[in-house]
């Protein structure tokens, strides 16, 4: 999955140049940004569009006939083009907006519990006692507790993956874990705490010989290497614009056609709907159907913008940087003493987010020591506490990177960590 093969292709200093932040001081130190696991930041091309969005074009969507609504329609449809071209969706209907991860991976749950609360519903989407979900050990808060909500309202069952010593998905109960009553399997692309990057092919096999639905969160994935979901073969995929270049406030649920089509509204309001009477309403096909409401309009429009600059790098020129200072980063990290990488430790198969414990140090302390010398990790449980309870930990300091990072800045990281041991050690 990560390439060897493909030898970074961009200058990374002129790219630099693109993001006006990265030129800005931290506590007298040029700033050293290693948390785009976090969030990104964004390039000029991404804020001038948004600007000039609302400048020239800032009309409501899809209900005005008048010059600016129009532009503005043909603007947020055209980044609704954009998401689907890139993540290979056969068509743009398939791609809901909203506001990110979270509400894309909430709508899914909240849609199988309408479904779960109506007797005419689509079976694939009913869920109750004696049903089960499968997530696993190393997701985000986001890809849980929507999960264990669901199964509270429902009755159904959660059960998980395990996550192995070396931060690896633990298949080997695939069979029992996923069978005939699993109604959904939830699996996280890319581990936004271990950096590794799951293959899931095999379950996804699986899930649809037994009849389950899969959802891939893409949160960490789509935005540093390429997907394919026709490839992938996953029924849903959820991402954020912000972790891809893109503005806060717009993330995507993308699902195989039929699929969105056949599951319930979640949110009622203006757009969704097909017509209105005092007794009842129906409602429009996917994607209005999910976006009640004035949508993120410029924050699509900046996604789109954010997607173009990736497309004129290559996502295979992202990935290919990202491999080599991840390669970088976990040799430079292997110096350094009393040191522990939770996940894998050579970059195959994981991607460029690295946590990490000095033995007897605490994360805050060590957080607050880089961030001293302009060097910019977080620090936490990074929601995905049961890894850290997994490993056990409280915390870990996590450094991750993208297309802007440098080896100098990973240079700087090991440097400050030199002097976190000094103040601490
Ligand atoms: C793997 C993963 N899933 C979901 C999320 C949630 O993203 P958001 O906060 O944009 O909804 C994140 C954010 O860190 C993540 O890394």
């Amino acid at each position: 999955m990560t390439s060897l093969a493909i030898p970074s292709t961009f200058d990374v200093a002129a790219l630099r140049a693109d993001f006006p932040i990265l030129g800005r001081e931290v506590n007298g130190h040029p700033l050293v940004y290693l948390d785009s696991a976090n969030t990104s930041q964004k390039p000029r091309q991404v804020l001038d569009v948004m600007r000039t969005h609302h400048e020239r074009h800032n009309g409501n969507v899809s209900r005005s006939v008048h010059t600016l609504g129009t532009e503005a329609t043909l603007a947020y449809e055209g980044a609704r083009e954009k998401v689907a071209a890139f993540i290979n969706a056969p068509a743009a209907s398939e791609v809901v907006f909203g506001k990110n991860s979270t509400e894309a991976i909430n709508l899914l749950a909240y849609a199988f519990s309408n479904a779960s609360a109506t007797a005419d519903s689509d079976p694939r989407f009913r869920l109750g006692p004696g049903d089960e979900v499968v997530i696993s050990e190393m997701e985000h808060h986001s890809n849980i507790v929507p999960w264990q909500l669901l199964c509270e309202r429902t009755g159904a069952t959660l059960r998980w993956f395990r996550v192995t010593d070396d931060g690896r998905l633990d298949e080997s109960e695939l069979d029992d874990l996923v069978n005939e009553r699993t109604k959904l399997v939830s699996i996280v692309h890319m581990s936004n705490i271990l950096g590794t990057i799951n293959d899931p092919a095999r379950i996804v096999a699986r899930a649809h010989e037994v009849g389950a639905l899969v959802l891939l969160d893409g949160s960490q994935s789509v935005p540093h290497f390429p997907v394919d979901v026709q490839a992938l073969g996953v029924d849903f995929i959820a991402f954020t614009g912000h972790k891809m270049l893109g503005p806060t406030g717009i993330g995507v649920l993308w699902g195989r056609a039929g699929l969105l089509d056949a599951m319930p509204p979640v949110l009622g309001g203006g757009s969704m709907i097909e017509t209105v009477t005092m007794e009842k309403s129906t409602f429009a096909p996917a994607p209005a159907r999910f976006e009640a409401g004035t949508p993120p309009i410029v924050e699509a429009v900046g996604l789109g913008a954010a997607i173009d600059y990736l497309n004129d790098i290559g996502m295979a020129a992202v990935q290919a940087h990202e491999h080599e200072i991840t390669a970088y980063a976990l040799e430079a990290l292997a110096t350094v003493p009393t040191l522990r990488i939770f996940g894998p430790t050579t970059p195959e198969g994981r991607g460029g987010t690295i946590s990490f414990a000095l033995e007897g140090i605490h994360p805050h302390d060590v957080g607050q020591v880089l961030d001293d010398e302009g060097v910019e990790v977080r620090v936490g449980h990074h929601c995905a506490r049961p890894v850290c309870v997994r490993y056990g930990v409280p915390a870990t300091t996590r450094a991750s990177f993208y297309v802007y990072t440098t080896t100098e800045e990973v240079d700087a990281l090991v440097r400050g960590l030199d002097r976190v041991r000094k103040v601490f050690g």
